[in-house]
């Protein structure tokens, strides 16, 4: 079978042989086709990327009909059964698992820079007492920047390292401290003895204790949950790390942006809009009248849909096992019952069968979250901890690809044409 594609232009009668590679032809080899001498040469317009490959990646396969989520080729489930979050972080950035000297290696490293400046500590008391943690988390993570000047050497594949270490380690780092400026209490300091979730939760929890000692199914649940959010492929945040890191700013800055870009309730804050959405309907016998409302076009079902899975999303199955362990420990969510409800009649109904719209990793996660002690507004901030190593990921990919360019669409103008300025006294 020959790769190609045969293209003809009806407008001048000419016909074009394209190569198709990896099911892909590339758009600049659409440009040759012209109309005349002086057309500029045909583009694809594709709003919001639906249909095109920005990149060649390495790092995440999702079959969204079939319900398939691999990283580096592992099947998300055996990761999120057998593995750790920092082996999983590990795997991602690096392409194979491990071996026990090379984890070891990558483990004490993340513990060594957990600790963020004193001066960041205070940049982040400068923050209003009801300030959104996210808000906060991005800002700090923008300002990380100013502390490694050495982060700008985005060529020095060792500078690189070293900046993915850090941002790794002291995501947990922020992310507590948000939390404890929200609620008024003294900022914990990491506990290097402690695992990295472990730490995370002492971080959170502390109070005068000596030492916190996570509950160790609890601690594992939030790993799982760390698991399943390492990496999601070209998604709106990965592209919003790849699109700034291509100009060449440096990873804080980039990671900053990415998780400007998970804040969005289309995107990572739909936890947290979830949670929300549970609390406004409020009982189960207002979820038919909930439907109908998403069935009208007055409000969408949070958590559900997704521009990938046209299937279940492997990660809700997983979260939802999880979520039954937790509650084991934590007594079971009053919510839960609600989104089970939810999540039965709307896969019942037609609306949600004929688009193929499914629970996605939201769902189900505030829940868990939630059981956990978490307030709600922390939930895009508890995505984006682990999100950090796929930014990072993804980044370094594109540092290293061959084809790396800064990032730069086209578009298509239906402005107004050129017209000469009129000077304010003669404009009607
Ligand atoms: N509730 C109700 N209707 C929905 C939902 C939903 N959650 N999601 C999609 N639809 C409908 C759309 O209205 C549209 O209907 P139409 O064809 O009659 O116009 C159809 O399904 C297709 O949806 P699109 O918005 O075109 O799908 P798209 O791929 O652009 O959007 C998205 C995907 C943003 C995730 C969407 O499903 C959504 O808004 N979901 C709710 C928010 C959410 O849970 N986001 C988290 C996604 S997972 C993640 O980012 C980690």
């Amino acid at each position: 079978m020959k790769e190609t594609i045969t293209v003809i232009d009806n407008r001048t009668g000419k016909t074009y042989e394209l190569p198709v590679t990896h099911g892909t032809i590339r758009a600049m080899d659409l440009r040759q086709i012209k109309s005349g001498d002086d057309d500029f040469g045909l583009m694809s317009y594709d709003p919001a990327f639906m249909n095109t490959a920005s990149c060649t990646s390495r790092i995440t396969y999702i079959d969204g009909d079939k319900g398939i989520l691999r990283y580096r080729g592992y099947p998300i489930e055996q990761l999120a059964e057998k593995s750790t979050y920092l082996e999983v972080a590990y795997l991602i950035l690096n392409g194979d698992l491990p071996n026990s000297a090379q984890l070891e290696e990558w483990e004490s490293n993340v513990k060594l820079h957990t600790m963020v400046h004193e001066n960041i500590k205070k940049f982040m008391e400068g923050f209003h007492y009801d300030a959104h943690p996210m808000g906060m988390f991005i800002s700090t993570v923008a300002a990380l920047s100013t502390y490694f000047s050495d982060a700008k050497r985005i060529n020095d594949p060792l500078s690189r390292r070293a900046q993915i270490i850090r941002l790794v380690a002291k995501m947990p780092t922020i992310a507590a401290y948000t939390y404890r400026h929200s609620i008024g209490r003294p900022y914990a300091y990491p506990d290097n003895d402690l695992g990295y979730n472990a730490n995370f939760l002492s971080m959170m929890f502390k109070m005068t204790e000596q030492k916190y000692h996570a509950n160790p199914v609890l601690e594992r649940a939030l790993d799982v949950l760390f698991i399943l959010h390492a990496d999601h492929e070209q998604n709106c945040s990965a592209n919003a790390m790849r699109s700034v890191g291509s100009s060449n700013s440096d990873p804080y800055s980039a990671t900053a942006a990415a998780a400007a870009a998970l804040y969005g309730p289309l995107h990572g804050g739909a936890n947290e809009e979830v949670l929300r959405m549970l609390v406004q309907i409020g009982s189960k016998d207002k979820v038919p009248e909930f439907i109908k409302r998403v069935r009208a076009g007055e409000t969408k079902l949070m958590g559900f849909g997704h521009r990938v899975y046209k299937n279940y999303d492997p990660r809700a199955k997983i979260i939802k096992q999880t979520a039954d362990a937790v509650f084991e420990v934590t007594g079971k969510n009053p919510l839960l019952d609600l989104a089970l409800e939810l999540e039965r009649i709307a896969l019942e109904e037609d609306y949600f069968i004929t688009r193929k719209l499914y629970p996605n990793v939201d769902f189900y996660s505030g829940l868990i979250y939630q059981a956990l002690g978490i307030p709600t507004d922390m939930f895009p901030v508890m995505f984006a901890i682990p999100r950090t190593s796929g930014w990072l990921a993804q980044w370094e990919e594109m540092m290293t690809d061959p084809e790396k360019k800064i990032v730069r669409p086209r578009q298509v103008y239906l402005g107004a044409k050129q017209r000469d300025y009129v000077s304010l006294e003669k404009r009607k």
